[in-house]
């Protein structure tokens, strides 16, 4: 039996608030992955009060046929969070699907978007050229990114982690928050961004915060690291499979200068997993043109990462098991009602900004 959870106490209102999020489209957590945000998220969970979404209505813009496939990443994504260390009793976890403020306010805000402006976001391009989409993507698919907008200022954080690729959606939710706050809550032209609230907006305007390290390379040396790429090591990745793919990296002299490139991604993932000084002996014993023993260098970076590895693979084993599920759903009812609490409260200002309250309702 699961032993019922106390609801964890409310957040101190004085901790600024971040959202950040991910869409359930697939599993499989790389390290990339970890270094481009995941690290970050358990870096400010203290120091923050965090709200952490699971996008899976945005899962169906490319996938509206594979509802199984949604519901099963989804639960992945709850269950990779927690053995990561994303914790549910500091943190809010956040199903898209169970927040009706959230929907109501992509429609809300799809009117202070040029409809040009929106088909030439360039994440959205990148997304259709990359997935294959060509003309045939659904009209709810460029939606996704006023939606993301409605996700974020929802929870009017003040942060938004997310990975480099995610900038120009937050650029176009700057935009949003700002025109909503000079149409509806009589903010001027000239107040500048950060004086907003204090001006009378609804909304703060959040910025991005990109990971530590934006872009991992792959074991191949060439393209980010990616699981459609072959080139990953994955957070679930036993001992052996992570040494073993240490291991296979080809360290070859660059014909030019007979040196090892200070660019090569043996060097790239010791900047990422091994303490500063040592990443940094290594550059120079590279660069110093000496015979640097390869093997060393490779056995020290395996042993660091599977340290790290080490408690997640634990974690994740745990809620692999027969239990995991319940958890799971669990974490998931705890955070809507937290979430929704906020949301609501939210929405209602909105609304009263637009001259559309006529009274508070309850979500449950
Ligand atoms: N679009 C994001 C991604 O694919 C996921 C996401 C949805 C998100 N809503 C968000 C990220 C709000 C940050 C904030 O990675």
């Amino acid at each position: 039996m699961l032993t019922p959870v106390p609801p964890p106490p409310a957040p101190a209102a004085s901790k600024p608030r971040i959202l950040t999020g991910d869409t359930p489209t697939s599993t499989g957590l790389h390290l990339g992955h970890y270094v481009g945000s995941l690290e970050n998220r358990l870096a400010l969970q203290d120091s923050y009060d965090c709200y952490f979404l699971i996008a899976n209505v945005h899962a169906f813009t490319t996938l509206a046929e594979k509802p199984d496939d949604i519901r099963a990443n989804t639960i992945g994504i709850v269950k990779d969070w927690l053995a990561v260390g994303l914790d549910p009793d500091r943190s809010t976890f956040v199903l898209q699907s169970e927040i009706p403020a959230i929907a109501e306010l992509t429609f809300l805000f799809a009117m202070l978007l040029p409809f040009n402006k929106v088909m030439r976001n360039p994440t959205l391009k990148t997304e259709i050229e990359s997935k294959g989409l060509g003309d045939h993507y659904s009209f709810g698919f460029p939606m996704y990114a006023v939606g993301q907008c409605a996700d974020i200022l929802a929870f009017r954080p003040e942060l938004v982690p997310v990975g480099e690729d995610q900038e120009a959606h937050i650029e176009m939710c700057r935009d949003v928050a700002l025109k909503f706050n000079q149409v509806y809550a009589g903010v001027g032209n000239r107040v500048v961004p950060e004086e907003h609230v204090k001006a009378g907006g609804v909304f703060p305007i959040p910025r991005a915060k990109i990971g530590r390290i934006a872009r991992l390379p792959g074991l191949d040396g060439v393209n980010k690291m990616s699981k459609s790429l072959n080139n990953a090591i994955f957070l679930y990745d036993d001992e052996k499979a992570v040494q073993k793919k240490i291991n296979k990296v080809t360290v070859l002299p660059d014909p030019a200068t007979g040196m090892v490139s200070q660019d090569h991604v043996l060097l790239k993932l010791c900047d990422a997993f091994l303490p500063k000084e040592r990443a940094e002996a290594i550059r120079a014993e590279y660069a110093s043109g000496k015979d640097v023993m390869h093997g060393h260098v490779k056995a020290e970076l395996g042993a660091a990462i599977n340290t790290l590895l080490a408690p997640m693979r634990e974690r994740r084993a745990k809620l692999d098991g027969e239990q995991g599920d319940a958890i799971v759903q669990d974490v998931i009812r705890r955070g809507v009602c937290r979430a929704n609490a906020v949301a609501e409260e939210t929405l209602y200002a909105a609304k009263k900004a637009m001259k559309l309250d006529f009274g508070k309702r309850t979500v449950g």
